[in-house]
């Protein structure tokens, strides 16, 4: 995984360099891919097939089925080579590579890494969370919500049901009201790795990908976090929305988001 991730980030770092020279494409409203996704997911897929040709490989640029929940039996990478595709673009260094390796739904490695910082992030199913090897990363031990910092993905118009749209804009309301601030940074891979590490107490986002939290999902568990679906149940890889906290705060989130 860190040797992918490596040499897919040359590939990402030379491509922001250049960004206004990069050729988009609009998958849909808001969701871009750019030739820099591209060539660092080839990167990536080629180097981690080259280890593991029997896992199956899920990258956010080249599959048309996604699998949904329960449908990640055997062993999956499940990659996303650019995650803040959007901030790439707007020449803000915030993205992350995000690689995890998934078996029979549940994640059991996982690495995170930013190219522009070369910082590192690595979870091992009941081997802990890292940060560059050495600092082990361990959530918040806060309690009180109005001194608790949220991170939150803010969907695009159109992507959810006009239901669920107004389900987002209440709990953003209601966390705006109670909490010490929501912050909107644009990697959802990096939002779970704030939350594993103690900087946030809380992130939820509705209509987010499996590519972008799978491996963000075995940090904060292995920091010590919750994480679980916005209808209060547990954490099944493949649904589209995602709560995750520091247990401290776990029932307060849950009362201020109303779960179930
Ligand atoms: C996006 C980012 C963003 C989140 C979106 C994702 P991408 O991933 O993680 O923070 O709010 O839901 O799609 O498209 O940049 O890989």
């Amino acid at each position: 995984m860190r040797k992918a991730a490596k040499k897919a980030a040359v590939s990402l770092r030379r491509d922001f360099a250049e960004v206004e020279k990069i050729t988009i494409t609009e998958k849909g409203p808001a969701d871009f891919v750019t030739a820099a996704d591209t060539r660092a997911q080839s990167i990536i897929a080629y180097e981690l097939g080259y280890n593991r040709p029997d896992f199956q490989f899920l990258g956010e640029e080249s599959t048309p089925n996604v699998p949904g929940p329960n449908g990640f039996s055997g062993d999956w990478w499940i990659v996303d080579p650019l995650d803040g595709t959007t901030n790439f673009l707007h020449r803000l260094p915030h993205f992350a590579i995000s690689i995890a390796h998934v078996c029979d739904g549940v994640p059991q490695s996982a690495l995170i890494y930013e190219p522009m910082t070369d910082t590192e992030y690595v979870a091992v199913r009941h081997g802990g969370a890292w940060k560059n090897e050495t600092e082990r990363m361990r959530v918040s031990g806060r309690t009180i919500l109005s001194h608790s910092l949220f991170a939150t993905g803010i969907p695009f118009k159109g992507t959810l049901t006009p239901e669920l749209h107004a389900t987002f804009l209440r709990e953003l309301s209601r966390c705006m009201t109670a909490t010490a601030g929501v912050r909107r940074f644009g990697a959802a891979a990096l939002d779970l790795v704030g939350v594993a590490f103690g900087a946030y107490e809380g992130y939820w986002e509705r209509g987010i990908h499996v590519w972008d939290i799978a491996a963000g999902v075995l940090m904060v568990q292995e920091a010590g976090g919750v994480v679980a679906h916005l209808d209060g149940s547990p954490f099944t890889m493949g649904r589209r929305d995602i709560f995750a906290c520091a247990p401290s705060i776990e029932f307060s989130m849950r009362d201020l988001l109303e779960l179930p």
